[in-house]
C-alpha cells in the first residue's frame, strides 16, 4: 500500500505538467458557449454541500454502444455527468468526497480518471482532451489517466456512504484494459459491491455503505432548478427548434413524405449548430399521429386532407428543447381538425392560467384533462368524463434540460424549473365515435420558463393558433425553389419536389 502513496504522488506531479502541456485543440475547431467550467464546479460543490456527513458520490461516463461490428452509435455523455464535469468523452469515472482527503501527500476533495492521450486512437476516433486538458480546460485540480484507478488507494470501507447509480451491466469489455467496464470492475471490487454479476442492488435492504438510492434524489434537487446559464442554453435550444417549426409550416406541400418535412426541421436545427436532437424526432402524418412515439416517419407521401403531428426538439450544448406542432397538411384546418384543436389549445390555455410557483404538476394535469372531457363531450366523441383516458392518455408535463424528461422535483413548481405543457387528443381509426373524427391527432407542446410569479413562454415565437398557423404556412419558403433531380432507377424513390 505505501508503494501504491509514493507511486500515485509521482503520478500526480506528472499530471500537473501536463496541465500545462501544449494543446491539441486549435480555438476554432470548438464552439465556444458551452457550460463553463465554473458551472461544473460550482455544480460540484453543490452536490457536497448536500451529501451526508463521510460520504463519497461516484459517477461514471455513459458507455459507447454498438450499432453493427465495428461502427458505434454516436456517442451522447450520461447527463448527470456532462452536469458535473463538463466532458463529454466515454471511459471516465468521477469521485467527490464529503470532506477533503489525504492522498500521497496532497489533499483534495475530487478527482477524475478520463481516457489517456493516445494519437493512434486519436486518429481513428477523434481528439480527447486527457488529463491534461481536463486540468485547463474543465477545471479540475486532480485529473487521472483511467489506468491509474486501478492502482488508486482509496478505502471505500472508512466511507459511512458511497453514492452510485446502480448498475444496468450493459457495458461491453472493448480491448481498452481501462475503459468503463474495467473501471466499473475496479469500483466493484474495491467498494465490496456484493457480487459482480448482480444486476442491481436497488430492492434489497443495504448490507454494507452502499447507497444506490439518495444519489437521484440530490440530482433531482440541483438539475430541477436551472442556472442562468442553462436557461440561457435551453432558451437556445427552444428557439432554434422554433425556427425549425416555422420553416416547415413554410415549406410543407401534400405530397412531401414524413422524412423530407422531418429532414426541414433538423436542417434548420444543424443550421443553427445545434449539435444533436433532444430525442428522435416525430413526424406522423394522420393516423400515425395517433402512435405518441412514432419515429418511423417512413410516409412517403402526406395527404392533403390529413394534420400532421411534428415534436422535435434541438439539443444545444447538451439542452434540449421539446416542442409540437400539429398543423393541416393542406395549410387549411377542416372543420373537424379546428374542432378538436381548439379543444387541445384550450386545455394547454388552462394549464398555463396556472402555471407558477406553487402549483403542482398534479394541478396542471388536472387543469388540461378538464377542458379535454369537456369538448370531447360536447362533441359527441365521448358521454363520459372517465372516457376521456382513452383519447387523451399519458401525462401533460415533465422538465426539460439535458433530457427531454429531465430529472427534477414533480411536485410544485418553483422558480426557475424548466417544463413542458403538452396535451392531446388522439383518436385512431375504428374508434368508437362519428368516423368523421377517426384520425385526428393533436398535440401542442411548448416550454415554459418558471419566473418568480408566474412563467416565460420560451417557444411563443412557433405559431400556435389556428389563425397563426394558417398566415404562417400561407407564407412563401425558400425550399419553394428547391428541386431535386429525379432518380428514376427504383420505382419507389420520388425525389423531385412537384408535389401533387
Ligand atoms: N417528445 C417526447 C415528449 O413530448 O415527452
Ligand atoms: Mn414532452
Ligand atoms: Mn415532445
Amino acid at each position: 500500500m505505501k508503494h501504491g502513496f509514493r507511486l500515485f504522488s509521482r503520478v500526480i506531479m506528472v499530471i500537473t505538467v501536463l496541465a500545462t502541456a501544449h494543446n491539441t485543440f486549435a480555438q476554432g475547431d470548438l464552439p465556444t458557449d458551452f457550460l463553463s467550467k465554473d458551472f461544473h464546479a460550482e455544480r460540484r460543490q453543490k452536490l457536497r454541500e448536500k451529501m451526508p456527513p463521510r460520504s463519497v458520490s461516484v459517477f461514471f461516463a455513459n458507455p459507447v454502444r454498438n450499432r453493427a461490428n465495428d461502427v458505434d452509435y454516436v456517442y451522447h455523455q450520461d447527463p448527470d455527468f456532462l452536469y458535473l464535469t463538463g466532458y463529454r468523452e466515454p471511459n471516465s469515472m468521477l469521485l467527490i468526497f464529503k470532506e477533503k482527503q489525504k492522498f500521497g501527500g496532497q489533499e483534495y476533495d475530487e478527482i477524475i480518471f478520463v481516457q489517456a492521450k493516445d494519437e493512434r486512437a486519436e486518429m481513428w476516433t477523434g481528439r480527447r482532451l486527457g488529463p491534461g486538458g481536463v486540468t485547463s480546460r474543465l477545471g479540475f485540480n486532480v485529473a487521472l489517466n483511467g489506468a491509474e484507478f486501478s492502482r488508486y488507494p482509496v478505502d471505500f470501507s472508512k466511507f459511512d456512504q458511497v453514492l452510485f447509480h446502480d448498475f444496468e451491466n450493459d457495458v461491453r469489455n472493448e480491448r481498452d484494459s481501462a475503459d468503463l467496464y474495467d473501471l466499473i470492475i475496479q469500483f466493484k471490487a474495491k467498494a465490496g459491491y456484493p457480487d459482480k454479476n448482480k444486476a442491481l442492488l436497488g430492492t434489497e435492504k443495504p448490507a454494507n455503505n452502499l447507497n444506490v438510492k439518495m444519489l437521484s434524489d440530490l440530482m433531482d434537487g440541483l438539475r430541477g432548478i436551472k442556472t442562468k446559464e442553462e436557461i440561457d442554453l435551453v432558451n437556445m435550444a427552444v428557439k432554434v427548434s422554433c425556427a425549425g417549426q416555422v420553416e416547415v409550416m413554410k415549406a410543407l406541400k401534400p405530397g412531401m413524405s414524413e422524412r423530407e418535412i422531418q429532414g426541414i426541421h433538423e436542417f434548420v436545427f444543424k443550421k443553427y449548430q445545434a449539435e444533436d436532437l433532444g430525442y428522435p424526432s416525430i413526424v406522423g402524418a394522420g393516423h400515425n399521429g395517433c402512435i405518441l412515439h412514432y419515429i418511423d416517419n417512413y410516409r412517403p407521401q402526406v395527404n392533403g386532407k390529413d394534420m400532421i403531428l411534428m415534436d422535435l426538439g434541438a439539443e444545444y450544448r447538451g439542452y434540449t428543447a421539446d416542442i409540437t406542432r400539429t398543423i393541416p397538411i393542406s395549410g387549411k384546418f377542416s372543420n373537424e381538425q379546428k374542432i378538436i384543436y381548439e379543444i387541445v389549445l384550450k386545455a394547454q390555455e388552462a394549464a398555463m392560467a396556472v402555471c407558477k410557483p406553487g402549483t403542482t404538476f398534479r394541478d396542471l394535469t388536472a387543469a388540461t384533462r378538464k377542458v379535454v372531457a369537456q369538448g370531447l363531450k360536447e362533441n359527441g366523441i365521448i358521454t363520459k368524463d372517465e372516457e376521456s383516458g382513452k383519447y387523451y392518455p399519458h401525462g401533460c408535463c415533465h422538465h426539460i434540460g439535458l433530457d427531454v424528461h429531465d430529472r427534477g422535483p414533480y411536485e410544485k413548481l418553483e422558480e426557475n424549473m424548466i417544463i413542458t405543457i403538452e396535451p392531446g387528443i388522439y383518436i385512431p381509426e375504428n374508434s368508437k365515435c362519428d368516423p368523421k373524427w377517426w384520425g385526428i391527432a393533436v398535440r401542442i407542446e411548448d416550454d415554459y420558463l418558471l419566473t418568480k410569479n408566474g412563467h416565460d413562454h420560451l417557444s411563443k415565437p412557433a405559431p400556435r393558433t389556428v389563425k397563426e398557423i394558417e398566415d404562417t404556412m400561407a407564407l412563401p419558403s425558400a425550399l419553394d425553389d428547391f428541386v431535386l433531380p429525379a432518380i428514376k432507377d427504383r420505382k419507389s424513390t420520388r425525389l423531385n419536389s412537384s408535389h401533387t
